[in-house]
């Protein structure tokens, strides 16, 4: 799987999911970037990494340097956009890195290897949604070939505002007639 000299990317494994919960928690609490106001459990996200991890890509990167070293400093994950069938082609992507470790292109080495293998595998069409304002994920989406296809206005409120939701589109595959059903993850 892709790394450069700080950066290692794996797949995620359900005794990652502690790590996992401790990365996003903290922008639960902190931020807006994720619209949840209760911590999330390690046992929702074990859940969720043996529901979804062999339709969809659950990536890991850990860093070569620091007290982190090894560790897990940010993940990558999608999920379907809509369950109805005709959606098939469509995943929704999300990705965080550790609060100490933004900047040092972890977010970018992880997302690149999510969009590499959702193309592989068939899938047409890839969604985010960026919370306004949250320029490092705006500038992530753009740098990676989103596309901002819209804008939720006041979808939700946190830490007392509205926040408008920036629905951002990829487009993987150009649309030409029936497309094969998408292939499972490749190991
Ligand atoms: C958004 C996030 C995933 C980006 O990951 P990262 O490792 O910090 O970003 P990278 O170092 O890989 O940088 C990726 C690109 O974004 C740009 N960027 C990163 N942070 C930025 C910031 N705060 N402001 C402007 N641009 C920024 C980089 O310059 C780079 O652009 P380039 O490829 O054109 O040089 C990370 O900052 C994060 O986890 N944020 C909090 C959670 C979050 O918002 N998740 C996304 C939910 S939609």
């Amino acid at each position: 799987m892709s790394s450069t000299d700080l950066v290692a990317v794996r797949f995620a494994e359900p005794e990652d999911a502690p790590e996992i919960a401790a990365i996003v928690n903290h922008y639960i609490a902190e931020s807006t970037a994720n619209f949840r106001t209760e911590a999330q459990t390690p046992a929702e996200w074990e859940h969720d990494i043996a529901a979804y991890g062999s339709r969809y890509p659950w990536l890991l990167a850990t860093v070569a340097d620091g007290t982190v070293r090894g560790k897990a400093v940010g993940v990558a994950y999608a999920k379907p956009w809509n369950a109805r069938q005709a959606y098939d082609w469509t995943a929704e992507a999300t990705v965080y890195v550790a609060a100490g470790q933004r900047g040092r292109r972890v977010g970018s080495t992880l997302y690149r290897e999510l969009l590499k293998r959702l193309e592989a595998q068939g899938f047409h069409s890839v969604m985010a949604q960026v919370t306004s304002p949250n320029p490092g994920s705006e500038a992530l989406h753009a740098a990676c070939g989103f596309e901002l296809v819209g804008t939720i206005k006041a979808a939700g409120y946190k830490h007392g505002e509205w926040h408008d939701v920036g629905i951002w589109q990829k487009i993987l595959a150009a649309p030409e007639g029936a497309p094969a059903p998408t292939t499972p993850v490749e190991r």
